[in-house]
């Protein structure tokens, strides 16, 4: 990697604003998933280390919740400065360890940073509350503090924004912070690391642990001291952190799995609907949690949107991220495996291949823009997150039967429809089970709107003014003042 500031190249964890290495002197390697060369590697810390972590981001808390809220947002909005200003090597980092063409990774850099600004701000409007008590001598006051020491585990397809949008309100609402990112992806974690150091931020506020998720999962969640764990990843490993948590009764926030529809009404602009799915499914190679997952397409359009739609598949590019195509790589080889399994599993069962279906001939670690036909619910592809560029397409007929096909899953993250019908945009918006609903657009994300799921796609909200609630408790203050 040719990057312009070195320095943002780190291989070590961050403990105590000091880059450490593990004491036994264990690493993981870290590789290039477009092409499987070893890019570094992270120390891979043990459960004392992070132990030792927290343990620092403890003593640091109380003079950092002690500052105003202006001097928090101050430091952050130098955090942010200097992110803008090194956007174009955090992009690089990016995208050589994860594999999103280089647009997509610049895309995010500017997302992740408007998470911090967002909350920089957010910081100077935690207001609590004065109650109208029914006794003259009493005062009811409600105050909101920092919750103290918390945690973020962050996933591998947005290496940068994940993180941001869980420390940003941690820090400016007075709490201080571990982070463990993926081991897939540390790299884009820890320059922001060092951007943070750059931007003066205290000694202990910010951690990054490196290492096994295990290890690290059972410290952050155990942990006495640790008083909140945020957590974006699958259903299946949300499960099993709140329950490590348990012991401990930490406040969780759980961005999970989602299973997202996609409908597309017979009165709704069909070239404004394919572009709609085309960002919604194709965005990070298909790799996010509220990418269209089952494609929900009224009858009578049916034919015309496939044969649309499979126009502007075929002309997607694939390749390199640092080529900056439209589509880059999947993230490991492990991701490439599954993805065949699950077409494989539609199309012995009966699933029609429209286009695609097949690892890029040229470049195996990319899975080509593919669109199926034909599918049942006797299909894995029907019932799990995708997580691949595989566009899975549906008929149905009236609104009620694709309200009750969106909403059987456990899965309630998000879910977009297209219609200009003024009525049906309430009722559908009304009666899907999900915690997002977007209409005549297929990209919802953003730092002022709340992002989170509902059922098994978990709780919390991410971003947002109710962003911040995460991260603070309320006190209640019962004063008599005696007259
Ligand atoms: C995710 O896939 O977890 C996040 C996607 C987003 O923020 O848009």
């Amino acid at each position: 990697m040719q990057l312009q500031n070195p320095t943002l190249f780190r291989q070590h964890a961050l403990i105590n604003h000091e880059w450490r290495q593990s004491a036994h002197g264990k690493r993981i390697d870290v590789t290039n998933p477009f092409d499987q060369t070893i890019i570094g590697s992270i120390p891979d810390l043990s459960a004392d280390e992070v132990r030792d972590a927290v343990q620092f981001a403890k003593d640091a808390q109380k003079a950092w919740a002690d500052k105003t809220a202006f001097e928090r947002g101050e430091i952050l909005h130098r955090w942010a400065d200097l992110i803008d200003q090194n956007i174009d090597d955090l992009a690089l980092i990016m995208t050589t360890e994860q594999g999103k063409p280089l647009k997509e990774s610049k895309g995010e850099i500017g997302y992740a940073n408007s998470f911090i600004r967002w909350f920089a701000e957010e910081g100077k409007r935690i207001y609590g509350d004065t109650i109208p008590a029914k006794h003259a001598k009493l005062r009811h006051i409600v105050l909101k503090q920092p919750i103290g020491v918390c945690a973020a585990i962050t996933p591998w397809n947005f290496p940068a924004a994940m993180i941001t949008r869980k420390v940003a309100p941690a820090l400016a609402s007075g709490c201080t912070m571990i982070v463990r990112p993926d081991s897939q992806t540390p790299f884009s974690a820890l320059a922001l690391g060092e951007l943070a150091i750059q931007a003066g931020l205290p000694k202990g506020v910010l951690q990054i642990v490196t290492g096994e998720a295990k290890v690290i999962g059972s410290v952050l969640t155990e942990h006495p001291d640790i008083k909140k764990l945020s957590f974006t990843g699958s259903t299946q490993v949300g499960k099993l952190l709140m329950a490590q948590s348990a012991s401990t009764l930490k406040k969780l926030s759980l961005e999970l799995g989602g299973n997202a529809p996609f409908i597309i009404f017979d009165d709704a602009n069909i070239d404004k609907a394919i572009e709609g799915v085309m960002s919604s499914k194709y965005r990070n190679a298909g790799q996010t949690c509220v990418c269209a997952n089952r494609i929900y397409v009224q009858r009578g359009i049916f034919d015309e949107f496939v044969s649309l739609f499979k126009q502007k598949v075929e002309a997607l590019s694939v390749g390199s991220g640092l080529d900056d195509p439209d589509l880059g790589c999947l993230i490991n080889e492990k991701a490439i495996k599954n993805t065949q399994e699950l077409l494989k599993d539609a199309l012995d069962k009966g699933a029609t291949l429209i286009t695609g279906g097949t690892p890029h001939p040229k470049h195996p670690a990319c899975f080509l823009p593919t669109v199926v036909t034909d599918i049942t619910s006797q299909m894995r592809i029907a019932h799990e997150e995708i997580f691949a560029p595989i566009a899975a397409l549906y008929p149905f007929d009236t609104e009620s039967e694709v309200i009750a096909q969106a909403n059987d899953t456990p899965y309630g993250l998000a879910a977009y429809f297209y219609t200009d019908n003024h009525a049906r945009s309430w009722r559908v918006t009304e009666r899907l089970e999900y915690g997002m609903v977007a209409q005549n657009t297929g990209l919802l994300s953003t730092e002022v709107a709340p992002f989170g799921g509902v059922k098994e796609s978990g709780f919390g909200r991410e971003g947002s003014k109710y962003g911040m609630d995460e991260y603070v408790t309320t006190k209640y203050w019962c004063l008599d003042i005696g007259e």
